[in-house]
């Protein structure tokens, strides 16, 4: 059975934003149900999102079909209530229970999760009284996603404009999804580190952070605090704290901080093994036929992990082998004292750098477990929901 969505739109500019967000979840497997308020239809008509949904859009409170009450029933079995956008009247009439419209009766009605994405004038967000009503809403455990900071339609810069789709989407998975990593922190390394030849060029590895930002997105959906130190990546996740960082070293010595508040550790970065000796100060020129650099050894950030591990903390590692898999990968899991290793192997078609499959052994203290070839952000929960098995483990 799909998930049921019911999209509500009230009248704020942005709500012309609202068709595109319903025309692009139109090609996903939720159910969707539409409800406007009298003034959204001054900006958009029922009839643009109708010929989206191919469903009638509600808008009168009053207009049920014989037998049914429609403000109760289009909430019955719903997954999830979002109000997108979102303008101060409605915000201000669902934090005092009003229910004077369709919008707003069937919001009182709605027992599923609810999600508001709110959109109007900076002065009026900053109202006090708006932020008393989104304030009081939160404690009812209603969610937010903030405005963005920009241009807004009247004309001046402040926060005020409907957050992003990538921001709105994620924040809709949120709250469809269970939250068994709630109050846990998980810090997540990702992407490849890059170290300087000279002043225009580095060695680097071919590391796109997918797989780091996949798993990060998994503990946010699951309900973790999440933090990624990430190398130079193309990739970004809204609602998650990112620190960008380019050497080992750099990455070292984030990580190395940060370790002793986190419950779970995830090194997925492809770190350096090695740095040049010295960093030319002026662009290296081709003179001879070959060049030789000498490079040292970066220090082993999951060892030193292991090394400081608290009672109860989970660290887990990466593993890319080309030979012998999991010889290597066990030899990683006792060496860097980790709790887990995710070994997988760069010959198998789907698996490694810059796919969005993988294809992944687990190695931990126990054994190991071969996983098929799956998308990286299912993996992501996969190796979340392990990590999660082997804490509860060590807790009794
Ligand atoms: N790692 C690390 N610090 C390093 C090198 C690697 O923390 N300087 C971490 C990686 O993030 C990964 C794990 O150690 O989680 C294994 O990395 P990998 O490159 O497979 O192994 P290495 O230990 O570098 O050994 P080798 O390159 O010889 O296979």
């Amino acid at each position: 059975m799909p998930k049921k969505i019911v999209i509500g739109i009230t009248g704020s500019i942005a709500a012309f934003k609202a068709i595109q967000l319903i025309s692009d979840l139109t090609k996903t497997d939720y159910e969707l149900e539409v409800i406007m308020t009298k003034s959204a239809c001054q900006f958009v008509t029922p009839l643009s999102i109708q010929s989206l949904t191919k469903k009638k859009v509600y808008v009168d409170v009053f207009d049920d079909d014989i037998g049914h009450i429609t403000h109760i029933d289009i909430v019955k079995d719903a997954s999830l209530f979002m109000v997108v956008p979102a303008s101060a009247n409605t915000i201000a009439k669902l934090a005092n229970g009003i229910a004077d419209n369709m919008l707003t009766a069937s919001f009182l009605a709605a027992t599923c999760p609810k999600l508001i994405a709110p959109a109007m004038n900076v002065n009026m967000y900053q109202n006090r009284a708006t932020q008393r009503n989104i304030n009081q809403l939160k404690k009812d455990g209603v969610l937010f996603v903030e405005p963005d900071t920009g241009l807004l339609a009247c004309g001046v810069v402040g926060k005020g404009k409907l957050a992003d789709f990538a921001t709105i989407r994620l924040m809709m998975d949120y709250a469809l999804s269970e939250h068994p990593l709630l109050g846990k922190k998980v810090l997540v390394s990702a992407g490849p580190t890059q170290e300087s030849l000279d002043p225009v060029r580095f060695i680097s590895n071919h590391s796109t952070g997918k797989m780091g930002y996949a798993i990060a997105r998994a503990a946010f959906l699951l309900g973790a605090q999440v933090k990624i130190i990430s190398g130079p990546v193309n990739i970004t996740l809204p609602l998650v704290e990112i620190e960008h960082i380019t050497t080992a070293n750099e990455m070292y010595d984030a990580l190395v901080n940060l370790a002793p508040f986190y419950d779970y550790i995830i090194m997925s970065a492809a770190v350096g093994d090695y740095r040049a000796e010295h960093i030319a100060e002026n662009k290296i020129k081709k003179s001879d036929d070959t060049l030789t650099i000498t490079f040292n050894k970066n220090r082993d950030i999951l060892q030193a992990l292991g090394e400081n591990k608290k009672d109860n903390q989970v660290i887990c590692g990466f593993a890319m082998e080309t030979e012998n898999l999991l010889e290597n990968a066990k030899k990683k899991l006792i060496n860097k004292n980790a709790d887990m290793i995710v070994a997988n192997s760069l010959t198998e078609q789907g698996a490694g750098f810059g796919t969005d499959t993988n294809i992944v052994t687990f190695i931990t203290r126990d054994g190991h477990e071969s996983l098929k070839k799956s998308s990286k952000e299912e993996l992501g929960f996969k190796i979340l929901m392990k990590l999660k098995e082997i804490e509860e483990e060590k807790c009794y």
